[in-house]
């Protein structure tokens, strides 16, 4: 079991009275699994995956329960074990590849970034090869001149490929990636899911994956949790959460999908 999430309840306590919205979560996911999280909008799937992500601001929420990685709790190890994980052994990727990038700053030295900050004592010439290999793997045409190019002069599809060669680069084992095809034209989005698909067989690392399209879901996930206002409707596997869904909700989900892009 890589990741082991208990009881996971998360509070905002910006207003008079704290708001539940992440409540009693329970769920896990296996080494090289792909689990999608779909729901939707404010059910609570970014709140979800950026308290595994340890990006939830600790001033406004109040987090409670257990995310275990690897045995660890997230929520218990000292802050600086949680940073030498995140960017190595948990990557995230975002909706926006634009707003995630730097726009002054070549794309070859960001996707060495995680590299830089996890891996000092290797040399330029091994982190340059690695990101190379990553933006072949992520199936840049050029890799040598995206390496030299600054985020404006890529595509959105290409941007999304760099962020996922970045977040490749330090073979992590968790890859949590929140919308990462919706600002994206549909072409696109089938593009991407194909390439996560191609990586999480390549390196073995396990995804999770949210969305509020249940027919990317479908194609990419190898089982699936459905949330609604903050609690787990129903999980399992995707066929059978899809050919036989038991709870109302899943049923009306699936109902809405429009049979074309099935
Ligand atoms: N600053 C805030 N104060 C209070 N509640 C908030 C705040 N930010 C988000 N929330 C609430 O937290 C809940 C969960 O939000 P979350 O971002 O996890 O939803 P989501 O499932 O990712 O939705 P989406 O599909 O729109 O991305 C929502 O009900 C939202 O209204
Ligand atoms: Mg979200």
């Amino acid at each position: 079991m890589l990741l082991e999430v208990k009881d996971l309840t998360i509070e905002f306590h910006d207003h008079d009275s704290p708001e539940k919205v992440v409540k009693d979560v329970d769920f896990s996911l296996d080494k090289g699994e792909i689990l999608g999280i779909v729901g939707e909008s404010g059910s609570g799937k970014s709140m979800t995956a950026m308290a595994i992500a340890g990006l939830l601001p600790r001033k406004k929420l109040k987090t409670f329960g257990s995310i275990f990685f690897e045995r660890k709790d997230l929520l218990k190890i000292p802050r600086s074990e949680l940073r030498g994980l995140q960017g190595d052994e948990i990557s995230v990727i975002f909706q926006e590849p634009m707003t995630a990038l730097n726009p002054t700053m070549k794309i070859g030295k960001q996707v060495e970034e995680s590299l830089f900050i996890h891996h000092k004592d290797m040399s330029d010439g091994d982190r340059k090869k690695v990101a190379l290999k990553w933006l072949e793997n992520v199936e840049m045409d050029d890799p040598a001149r995206v390496y030299d190019a600054y985020p404006h002069e890529l595509s959105g599809g290409m941007r999304q490929r760099v962020m996922i060669a970045a977040a490749m680069v330090s073979e992590p084992k968790l890859l949590i990636a929140d919308e990462p095809t919706t600002a994206l034209d549909v072409t696109v989005q089938a593009e991407i899911i194909k390439l996560l698909l191609k990586i999480n067989e390549l390196s073995k690392v396990a995804v999770l994956f949210i969305s509020h399209d249940l027919s990317l879901i479908r194609q990419i996930s190898h089982n699936v949790m459905v949330m609604q206002n903050g609690v787990i409707v129903e999980k399992g596997d995707t066929d059978m959460i899809f050919e036989s869904p038991k709870e109302e909700y899943t049923k009306r989900l699936i109902a809405a999908i429009p049979e074309v892009r099935l």
